[in-house]
């Protein structure tokens, strides 16, 4: 088997003989291998044995047929390398022990150490690079998404304590994103010396702020993460996550390849909103998955035909997989994206 570059080519805007697919979350609850290794192992402990963390990123590319690998991790596990205490708790998320509040609890956040704290990660990266034949994508979360559950404590509905800190005392979230900001970028850059071929910025909760917002408080980390980066080959995704149609014309200057969006947003209608400067990715609801095959299929249709319209277009979902999707109809949707585009882009 020859190695499968089209998703590199798609997020480069190059031609492709079919669209690129992969799933956000691929890896995960809705497969029962999955499970079963869960029913022995915390989340925590399958990324520090980088084997099966290896394995488990492993297990979706072939379940599925997709075009790229995401590795196995949280977007918290870095976060312990700067001092702060968490446990992913099953059904509820990331909860902290030690939630940030004050300047003093800013002030004794430590600079990451990769190899000391997450030799681990670098090592799982390592394996995937010998063992797969599609690109491996590795990512770290955005510091407004970070910061949520490092001020909150847990998962949060409404961002209180976060906006709180932001809104009122501006100089200490500042000093917040450079620390965060700081953590990513040293963190994302051993990944891509350790071998992975693309990274993805979660910023899964920044649609909670108003467009002006996000300039003031979270636009100058994001610009200053994908700059410090940009001498980097490898593709470069920011997913702002979930309600962030109205952000997309704010990226102007983050020098991103690629930019996931949500479903509320239609493809041509991202790409206008971004002055077509980058290739785009998504978007499909993954509740659309719940419905039947037809269903799925006009879905998967209506968004592969606007992707098509210009180079630069990756099948996936609008955000996350949810535990109840199922594998079979997740290989049949992997197969019609395939089917479908390559006939198309034949013609
Ligand atoms: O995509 C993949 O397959 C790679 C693995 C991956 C995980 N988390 C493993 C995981 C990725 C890319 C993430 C990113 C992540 N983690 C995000 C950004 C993506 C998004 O969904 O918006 C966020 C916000 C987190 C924080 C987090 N971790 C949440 C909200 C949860 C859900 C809690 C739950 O139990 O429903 C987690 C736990 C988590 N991280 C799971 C997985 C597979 C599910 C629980 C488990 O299997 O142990």
């Amino acid at each position: 088997m020859t190695y499968n570059d089209r998703f590199i080519r798609a997020c480069r805007r190059e031609q492709v003989d079919r669209v690129p697919v992969w799933y956000m979350r691929q890896a995960g609850r809705y497969d029962p291998e999955y499970r079963k290794i869960k029913e022995r192992y915390s989340l925590l402990e399958i990324c520090k044995q980088p084997e099966l963390a290896a394995e488990v990123t492993l297990m979706p590319v072939r379940k599925l047929g997709v075009d790229a690998a995401i590795l196995y991790s949280d977007i918290m596990n870095p976060v312990a390398s700067i001092g702060i205490n968490f446990d992913i708790v099953p059904n509820v998320g990331p909860v902290i022990d030690n939630p940030i509040r004050s300047r003093a609890d800013i002030e004794r956040l430590r600079p990451i150490d990769v190899e000391g704290d997450l030799g681990h990660v670098l090592e799982t990266i390592r394996i995937l690079d010998k063992a797969l034949e599609v690109p491996l994508i590795t990512f770290a979360g955005a510091p407004f998404t970070i910061a949520s559950y490092l001020i909150e404590g847990r998962p949060s509905r409404n961002y209180r304590l976060t906006k709180q800190m932001m809104y009122s005392e501006p100089a200490l979230w500042h000093a917040l994103m450079d620390k965060l900001g700081d953590m990513i970028i040293v963190y994302l850059r051993k990944h891509m010396e350790a071998g992975g071929k693309a990274f993805q910025l979660f910023d899964s909760w920044v649609g909670a702020l108003a467009p002006h917002d996000f300039r003031t408080y979270v636009l100058p980390t994001i610009e200053r993460i994908f700059d410090e980066l940009a001498d980097l080959p490898q593709p470069k995704i920011y997913f702002p996550g979930v309600s962030s149609g109205e952000l997309l014309p704010t990226l102007e200057r983050v020098r991103a390849d690629v930019i996931g969006l949500d479903w509320r947003v239609s493809i041509a209608e991202g790409r206008r909103r971004l002055g077509g400067r980058t290739a785009v990715q998504g978007n499909l609801d993954p509740l659309v998955l719940t419905a039947p095959q037809a269903t799925l299929e006009e879905h998967a249709r209506r968004i592969l035909d606007e992707g098509m319209q210009e180079p630069g277009f990756i099948f996936n979902l609008g955000h996350g997989l949810f535990p109840e999707a199922s594998l079979d109809k997740l290989r049949e949707l992997t197969g019609y994206v395939h089917r479908y585009s390559s006939d198309a882009l034949a013609r």
